[in-house]
């Protein structure tokens, strides 16, 4: 019988706490949400004591999520632990992640303690965390170069204090694979109480190696494997979590591992992240990427036209990447556009589907084929439809030898608004036009992207903005097949969210 190997999500702990991917409560739900659909082992909902929306995040995750562990990362320090209890003692399966390191260069300059210091500490802390709850997972950062010696006894003495896991991460990306697999067999062989704990690894990609190194950490006897939706994560990332369950299953028969992943729900998660992070899936992403499953050359071609499996390893429909070649137009129904939903699995109620049959057919007048990404960015923005102020019409003059101007027309209940606005660009005149109009919180743009959803000239273009207010950001999409109208759409989106996220008011 194949080895189950335990898959532990940190996409919203190592993940979120790498530039440009901070997400807030809600779109925290909504990612754990989907990990549950996805049916990860673990989730590491957050670092609860590094900030009061961390541990709120935490805390509501932790209620919410019921068919998965839910962790929380501390310091080995037993205030941290107390706190970090706290946030996830909701949980139907809590789990306390403490963490200390064990290299020579961290214990030196780091922890300024010495290697008996972190033996004392983390035993300590290990049985405190296990006082409050039945699973802890111990994890010894930059295990990987730490002296091969003591990372046995930490190993062993962690174990002891009541480790239910024991983690060895590669924290920063330095090993090679068969240093990992030396590593993690020394530790199966040596650490005398190895059977009576998991033995985990969370590799970095600091040299693109993070997959290569979970993988060669599994063969040699890890258990569980610690890893992000699209590989997000401190520096180069973490491994991606599509990148090594995709491998595993491919390659059942080099490995004889398995996970409890549903892979076909592996393309939406990896969707919905980089939605919300304010990203397009670079087109050559393993697994995810639009070219993954893409064949461009003749020869190519003509061998996946005779079968397949000439130039594909692994199917689209194995990740939940729907290959239909027939598209929707205006000539199209009801019953093709409820059909097609169906085939996307996008489940709507009858009132949301007569709400989208309305904005796909407004949109079949702009767009003579209609794609599948059309239907589901249609569909994904029906939902974060926020229509506290509504744009009623706008007009943008630009060119490049003068400012551009912005007049833009919105309403808000009864009330209508006009205001106009010079800027360096249409969209900042926009901007500062709608700024005008909803007196929004002091903010900076955190991010702004913008994307054709689908192929050719009249394809809808996607805008994603994020917004930092203070410690919280907020995100907003919208979509036209006019690049101005849908950066003027995401940016009245993510601030009529924001009105409705924090505090309920815009200034006056
Ligand atoms: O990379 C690392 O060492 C970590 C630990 C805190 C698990 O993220
Ligand atoms: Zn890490």
């Amino acid at each position: 019988m194949s080895r189950h190997i335990a898959i532990f999500d940190t996409t919203l702990r190592d993940g979120e706490q790498a530039p440009g991917c901070s997400m807030n409560l809600s779109e925290k739900l909504e990612v754990a949400h989907r990990l549950e659909r996805l049916k990860v082992d673990v989730i590491e909902a957050g670092f609860p004591v590094s900030s009061k929306g961390d541990f709120e995040a935490v805390r509501a995750i932790a209620a919410k999520v019921k068919e998965c562990s839910i962790a929380g990362l501390t310091r080995a320090v037993f205030s941290d632990i107390d706190t970090t209890w706290d946030a996830i003692r909701n949980a139907v399966q809590p789990r306390i992640h403490v963490f200390l390191s064990t290299s020579p260069i961290h214990m030196e300059y780091k922890l300024r303690m010495t290697p008996e210091q972190v033996l004392e500490r983390l035993v300590e802390s290990v049985r405190y965390a296990k006082s409050k709850c039945a699973d802890v997972e111990f994890s010894a950062e930059d295990a990987m170069r730490s002296d091969m010696d003591f990372l046995c006894r930490v190993v062993e003495q962690a174990i002891a204090a009541g480790a239910t896991v024991v983690n060895v991460p590669d924290t920063v990306g330095y090993l090679m694979p068969d240093e990992i697999t030396a590593r993690v067999t020394e530790l199966m062989n040596r650490v005398p109480n190895i059977d009576k704990a998991v033995l985990s690894v969370h590799c970095h990609n600091d040299l693109g190696l993070a997959n290569a190194n979970a993988l060669a950490g599994v063969m040699a006897g890890a258990g569980q494997v610690e890893c992000t939706i699209n590989g997000i994560g401190e520096r180069a990332g973490n491994t991606a979590l599509e990148e090594f369950v995709m491998a595993l299953k491919t390659r059942q028969d080099f490995f004889d591992c398995d996970t409890r992943i549903d892979t076909t729900k592996i393309y939406k998660a990896s969707k919905l992240l980089y939605n919300i992070i304010g990203n397009s899936i670079p087109l050559n992403k393993p697994i995810v990427g639009k070219n993954a499953f893409k064949h461009e050359s003749g020869i190519h071609q003509h061998g996946v036209l005779a079968d397949r499996r000439t130039y594909e390893i692994l199917t689209p429909e194995s990740v939940g990447v729907k290959q239909n070649e027939m598209v929707l137009g205006k000539h199209s129904g009801r019953h093709a556009f409820a059909q097609r939903l169906t085939e996307l699995g996008i489940d709507l109620t009858k009132e949301e589907l007569d709400e989208a049959f309305v904005e796909f057919k407004k949109l079949c007048d702009k767009k003579s084929v209609v794609t599948d990404s059309d239907v589901e960015a249609l569909v994904a923005h029906r939902k974060v439809d926020f229509n506290d102020y509504v744009l009623d019409s706008f007009n943008v003059h630009s060119g490049n030898d003068a400012n551009s101007v912005a007049v833009m027309r919105m309403h808000k209940d009864d009330k209508k608004y006009e205001e106009v606005a010079l800027g360096d660009g249409p969209v900042a005149a926009a901007y500062k036009a709608i700024d005008r109009i909803m007196k929004p919180k002091p903010h900076s743009l955190e991010k702004y992207t913008i994307h054709a959803v689908s192929e050719g000239r009249d394809t809808l273009g996607e805008a994603i903005v994020k917004l930092r207010f203070g410690e919280e950001t907020v995100n907003g999409r919208g979509l036209s097949t006019d690049i101005i109208e849908a950066s003027i759409r995401a940016y009245i989106n993510a601030l009529n969210k924001m009105t409705i996220e924090f505090s309920g008011e815009t200034e006056e």
